[in-house]
């Protein structure tokens, strides 16, 4: 299997927590066999859709755009047989750079409207790739990402076959609770290697993902902790993760 990952984040790969999620995510997948590159989507020039509809009216299929996104990354996206859109939660939905990049790729869509059960919307124009979608945030809790699970479940119907999302994303660095943070990361990377060898990531490796690091009270007041201690020092230190400082008495 030829897995592409595409990661929008805009942060550097060391301190962003998509790529930490993801590289587990893909380790698991090699480790069952896959074939794994990733792109960075911050990398590339990609232009927002000019809803022109060229690319369904007489352009053959082609964008009428000149730019990363005609140039290489749909090529990309076609050699897969498993695409993962990875990005961090902004607002509760993808970034605008993953969102952009999604818009763009109405060219390898169909015009022709498919009724297939309630679902109305084009379907790929050629053999398309599987979808898995890889996403972290800072709050607690799954609920913060059902507005971007629908939004790709509609867009991608029964060939979106894993979602994983990892909730409290700065914790993942923070030293007091790294125990946990590998049974989640190892799970992650269960998941990869579930969707390789059985096409979906059973039940019991999505739970052990989205379990809690911390009771939300504990949470709570780190991440309190940390953006006071931050403010106070009006220092950006540009590597956000909450690092736990002073909180061995939690946990
Ligand atoms: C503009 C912006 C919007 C965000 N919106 C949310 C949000 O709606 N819910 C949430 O839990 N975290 C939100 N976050 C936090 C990020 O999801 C979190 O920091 C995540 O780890 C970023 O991923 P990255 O480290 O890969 O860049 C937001 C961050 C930014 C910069």
């Amino acid at each position: 299997m030829n897995i592409v990952a595409f990661n929008s984040s805009p942060r550097e790969n060391k301190t962003s927590k998509t790529e930490l999620v993801l590289q587990k995510f893909l380790a698991g997948a090699r480790q069952a066999g896959a074939a794994t590159e990733t792109i960075y989507l911050r990398q590339y020039r990609i232009k927002h859709c000019l809803g022109c509809f060229s690319c369904w009216l007489g352009n053959k299929g082609q964008c009428v755009q000149q730019d990363d996104m005609t140039g290489e990354l749909l090529g990309h996206l076609m050699e897969a047989d498993l695409a993962v859109l990875a990005t961090p939660l902004y607002h509760f939905n993808m970034n605008a750079r993953m969102k952009s990049f999604i818009e763009r790729t109405l060219p390898l869509m169909n015009p022709i409207t498919a009724h297939s059960g309630r679902r109305l919307s084009p379907p790929w124009a050629a053999k398309a790739p599987k979808i898995a979608a890889v996403s972290v945030c800072a709050f607690p809790e799954d609920y913060n990402f059902q507005a971007l699970s629908m939004n790709l479940r509609m867009l991608y119907g029964t060939d979106l076959v894993a979602e994983i999302y990892r909730h409290s994303s700065e914790f993942l660095t923070a030293l007091p609770l790294q125990l946990r943070v590998e049974e989640v990361l190892d799970a992650v990377a269960r998941a990869g290697y579930e969707v390789v060898r059985q096409g979906q990531v059973s039940p019991e490796t999505m739970n052990a993902i989205s379990q809690n690091l911390a009771p939300l009270e504990t949470l709570i007041d780190m991440a309190n902790r940390f953006w006071g201690k931050e403010m106070e020092e009006e220092e950006v230190t540009g590597a956000v993760g909450v690092d736990g400082e002073g909180v061995d008495k939690y946990v």
